[in-house]
Parts: structure tokens; C-alpha cells; sequence
């Protein structure tokens, strides 16, 4: 554990308390959304807070929950512990944390920036491990809790074009299936989510694009997902086979592929 003082939570109730990190547009606005149209109340957090509010106003307006504002950059890594506090004692409670916040430069087989595979590794993965473990902490001490993070189809194989991106999503969805491990016994769930393509600004940086999914609709399948409980889910459900087909290329055929 973490911190010496006892944290005493409220159990799952049905106007459950959501945070987000990485909240204030594409996909982390649409599980915005997609939480409040169920009831449950918002804490959203990420560097662009005029987006944020504008967000806030319009779910407060349209589904009379509550939602928290509040600027962050996942890359301060020391403000987690305390933003958590902060929220959580705004909220009343923290029932489901959503570690959304990612970054993905252009790609491009040709690219080799050392500042930008750096950023992508720390907003992806360092930030993530910044949140998750305080969140972990606090939720094994309720004995209940779900904690979710948004990894990537691109996670699976690393690709010529995107390296930092990649392994950044290989490891968060590695450091999930290690707190999973860690913190089930405790009462706590944990579910990876998985996208494919879903229309969102950082569709613009990507060489290929296939099949992307309108991002409402990737997050009403998200939620369904949570609130099932799943370890992991793929978002939509076919990119399953895509991962497991990916997942199973030889690499000296892999290496050759436009993929
Ligand atoms: N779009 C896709 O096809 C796709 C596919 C698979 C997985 N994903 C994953 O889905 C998640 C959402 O992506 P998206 O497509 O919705 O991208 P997006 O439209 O670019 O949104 C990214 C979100 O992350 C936040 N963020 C980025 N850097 C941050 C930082 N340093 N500190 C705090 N927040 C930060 C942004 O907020 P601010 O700018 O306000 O900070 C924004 O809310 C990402 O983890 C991404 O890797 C996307």
C-alpha cells in the first residue's frame, strides 16, 4: 500500500461515480456521454479545460448529473495522487476510474524523432502507471472498485510505422493484465479495451485507415463491456480475429507486410 491513511468508500450504488482521464474530446467525451445518458456522475480531467466545461455543461444539461472539471497533463505524473483525492471527494465516492488519455503522432516508416517516441511513452503508459496505482490503492482498500484503460488493436504487433505508439499500448495492456493479477482477489475489477479504427482527430495521423467505427458507438460498446465485467475487450467485437490473426504472423512475414 501506498498511503498510510484508511480510505472508506460507499458501496456500488446505482448512481455510480465515473473519472476519466483524457476526457475532453474523441473517444473520452463519448464514454463521457455514454456514462451520464446511464445517470452516473463525472469527473473529467485533461489539458484543454474550456473543452471540458463546454462538455460538462452539455451532460449536465441534457442528463442533470454532475460533472468535475479538472486541467491536467498526464505528464505531471506527481499531480495523480492528489487530482484523485480531489475528485473523489467532489464526487462523494469513485466507482469506475477510465485511464483514456493517448497520443499518437503521424506515422510514418521514415520518422525518427526521439522528443516524440519519448511523449507518446510517457502520456500512453508512464501517465497511465501514475493513475492506475494510486486508483488500485485506493480501490483495494474499499474492496470494490473497476479500472479500466484504453490500450489498442495497434498494441498487438509492433508496425514499422507507429514503434513508440505500439509498445506503449503493448504495455499498458501488459500492466493491466499485472494489476488484474494484483488486485481481483481484492474485489476490484480491471478491463483493457481494445479499439480498432473509430473516428476521432487522431484518425488524421494514421497511413491506413479501415473500417473506423463512429466513436458513440465504440463507446456504447465499451460501456456494455465494463459493465459486464470483461478482462479485456476489443472494440468492436471483430477485431478479436483481427489481433488474433496479427498476433500470429510470422515476423519475418510481418516485417514485409503493408500493414
Ligand atoms: N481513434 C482511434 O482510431 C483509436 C484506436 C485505438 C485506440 N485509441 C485510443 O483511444 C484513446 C482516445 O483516443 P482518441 O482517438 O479519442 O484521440 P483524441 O481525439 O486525440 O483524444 C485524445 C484525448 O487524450 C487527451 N490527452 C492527450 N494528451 C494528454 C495529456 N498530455 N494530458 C492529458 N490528457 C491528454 C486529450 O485531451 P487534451 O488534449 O485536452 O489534453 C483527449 O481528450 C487513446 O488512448 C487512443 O490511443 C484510439
Amino acid at each position: 500500500m501506498n498511503s498510510d491513511e484508511p480510505i472508506v468508500e460507499r458501496p456500488l450504488k446505482p448512481e455510480s461515480t465515473v473519472m476519466i482521464v483524457g476526457a475532453s474530446m474523441g473517444f473520452g467525451a463519448a464514454l463521457a456521454a455514454a456514462a451520464a445518458s446511464r445517470g452516473f456522475h463525472l469527473a473529467l480531467l485533461s489539458r484543454q479545460q474550456s473543452r471540458l466545461e463546454e462538455l460538462a455543461q452539455d451532460l449536465r444539461r441534457q442528463h442533470g448529473v454532475k460533472v468535475f472539471t479538472y486541467q491536467h497533463d498526464v505528464k505531471d505524473f506527481q499531480q495523480a495522487p492528489t487530482l484523485l483525492q480531489a475528485a473523489a471527494r467532489d464526487l462523494g465516492s469513485l466507482d469506475f476510474f477510465i485511464y483514456n488519455a493517448g497520443l499518437m503522432y503521424q506515422q510514418g516508416a521514415n520518422r525518427f524523432y526521439p522528443e516524440e517516441e519519448v511523449e507518446t511513452i510517457q502520456v500512453n503508459l508512464a501517465g497511465a502507471a501514475a493513475w492506475l496505482m494510486p486508483v488500485a490503492d485506493r480501490f483495494v482498500r474499499a474492496g470494490q472498485g473497476h479500472l479500466v484503460a484504453v490500450g489498442s488493436i495497434a498494441g498487438e504487433r509492433g508496425r514499422a510505422g507507429l514503434p513508440a505508439y505500439a509498445a506503449s499500448k503493448a504495455g499498458l495492456h501488459t500492466y493491466m493484465e499485472a494489476l488484474r493479477n494484483r488486485v481481483s482477489r481484492h474485489g476490484v475489477v480491471v478491463t483493457t479495451l481494445k479499439p480498432g479504427q473509430m473516428e476521432t482527430s487522431m484518425l488524421e495521423r494514421t497511413d491506413k485507415i479501415r473500417g473506423p467505427i463512429a466513436v458513440e458507438r465504440a463507446a456504447e460498446l465499451a460501456w456494455r463491456a465494463i459493465l459486464r465485467g470483461k478482462q479485456v475487450a476489443y472494440i468492436p467485437a471483430r477485431w478479436w480475429l483481427v489481433g488474433l490473426i496479427v498476433r500470429n504472423i510470422p515476423s519475418f512475414i510481418f516485417r514485409r507486410m503493408s500493414l
